[in-house]
């Protein structure tokens, strides 16, 4: 039994959602407190595992309340149950909350979310991707570019051409940036010859985000060499895998996260390169040999995969939470309950798409093997859709491939 405690300043909602959720009681213990002290006087009581919370109350409102349950009840998986026009108050907590949602939200939605949450702070939260990430000694510093805009997007005063100067620094990343922006996906009639114009085409978020997954591969540059990795083709392999999800039938509202989280979906190979170099070798050895996935091969041998591991940091980094949860999941989707064709399924075909149009190392990729894969697309429903998806893409290598000179 999950415990569940729902907090709004309005008695009315709390019965409501009483009400609504009253068929959830075989699986919820639920409790209802009226405001944020009452919260954590309930919390500190009885432990909770989830806490799902309004944003503008008197008193202690939804963004200090979740900040303390952070601090005070960590494993807690947050949610933010807020109005429409508090929306743009509740992205104050972006780093804070596990999930966002509207109100009026529908049980079945609202049951969607809780399970979905539970289910990755379970994933992440496994006693061994914490001592794996706790062995690691010194975690990088947040990427310098990255951490300066978010820096100046913080500060009152930014404006278009701060943020503009500071991604201006690095030539590569602008030139990725405006490759990405002036992809079929961002759908610009014109084309994005500056960062300026990208920013509008893109959005902020998103610009940090792609920012962040691109100076991800100076910061985790590994000192030794592995035989059958390289960071080139894992950073080109990255973005081929952004180009082929731009291309997908995602929706509209999905379309950020996708791009972000095909950036950064292998971002924990990084991770083991740098910091566990022998390991890893071994891992993609034996992967080989096999003819194995290598995330099956990681689960056998440390009980997790790089996917976890990505997961784990980006979290750490304060990422949004469904770019967190996409790259956790991008090797098995239907580990969580999720619907249509939405970003956790659009990441997953297009790596699968990209390292079968390019495998990532020439003896043997290991993400390449579609056997299996053939029982989660048939499961989404996409078995059919994947032969025209690969016709549709087939010549997303070579584009990438025309950009790469800088
Ligand atoms: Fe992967
Ligand atoms: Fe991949």
């Amino acid at each position: 039994m999950k415990r569940v405690l729902f907090v709004d300043d309005e008695v009315r909602i709390l019965e409501g959602l009483r009400r609504m959720l009253r068929p959830m009681r075989d699986e919820w213990e639920m409790e209802f407190a009226p405001g944020g002290e009452a919260a954590l006087d309930a919390m500190s009581e009885c432990p909770f595992d989830v806490i799902v919370s309004d944003m503008r109350m008197p008193g202690m409102d939804g963004a200090s309340l979740l900040e303390q349950v952070r601090k005070r009840h960590p494993q807690v998986v947050r949610i933010v149950l807020s109005g429409h026009t508090e929306m743009t108050s509740a992205m104050r907590v972006v780093p804070i909350a596990h999930q966002f949602l509207a109100k009026p939200c529908e049980a079945e939605m609202l049951r969607l979310a809780i399970e979905r949450a539970c289910h990755l702070q379970a994933l992440l939260n496994d006693g061994s991707v914490r001592s794996m990430v706790g062995s690691l000694g010194d975690l990088p510093a947040l990427p310098r570019i990255y951490d300066a805009l978010n820096r100046t997007l913080a500060d009152p005063d930014s404006s278009l051409l701060k943020i503009s100067a500071i991604v201006e620094q690095d030539i590569g990343i602008c030139a990725k940036i405006l490759q990405l922006a002036n992809s079929a996906f961002f759908g610009s009639a014109q084309p994005v010859t500056n960062i300026q114009s990208a920013v509008g085409h893109l959005g902020l978020n998103a610009l940090k985000c792609l920012v962040l997954s691109l100076e991800i591969f100076k910061v985790f540059e590994p000192k030794t060499k592995i035989p059958g990795f390289s960071m080139d083709a894992m950073q080109r392999h990255a973005q081929i895998t952004a180009h082929i999800v731009a291309r997908l039938p995602v929706p509209k509202h999905l379309a950020e996260v996708a791009v972000v989280s095909s950036m950064l979906h292998d971002v924990g190979k990084l991770i083991l390169a740098w910091k566990l170099p022998r390991r890893f070798a071994a891992a993609i050895g034996q992967s080989a040999k096999s003819q194995q996935p290598l995330h099956k091969v990681e689960e056998r041998i440390h009980g997790f995969s790089h996917a976890e591991i990505g997961a784990y940091l980006l979290g750490l980094w304060g990422l949004p939470y469904p770019v967190v949860e996409t790259v956790a999941l991008h090797h098995s989707p239907n580990r969580t309950p999720h619907q249509g064709f939405d970003a956790i399924a659009a990441v997953f075909v297009a790596n699968l798409l990209a390292h079968r149009l390019e495998p990532v190392s020439e003896q043997f990729d290991p993400e390449s093997d579609i056997a299996q894969f053939e029982e989660d697309l048939m499961a989404l429903g996409l078995l059919d859709k994947f032969c025209v998806w690969q016709d549709m893409v087939k010549d997303v290598p070579a584009l990438v491939a025309g950009a790469k000179p800088i």
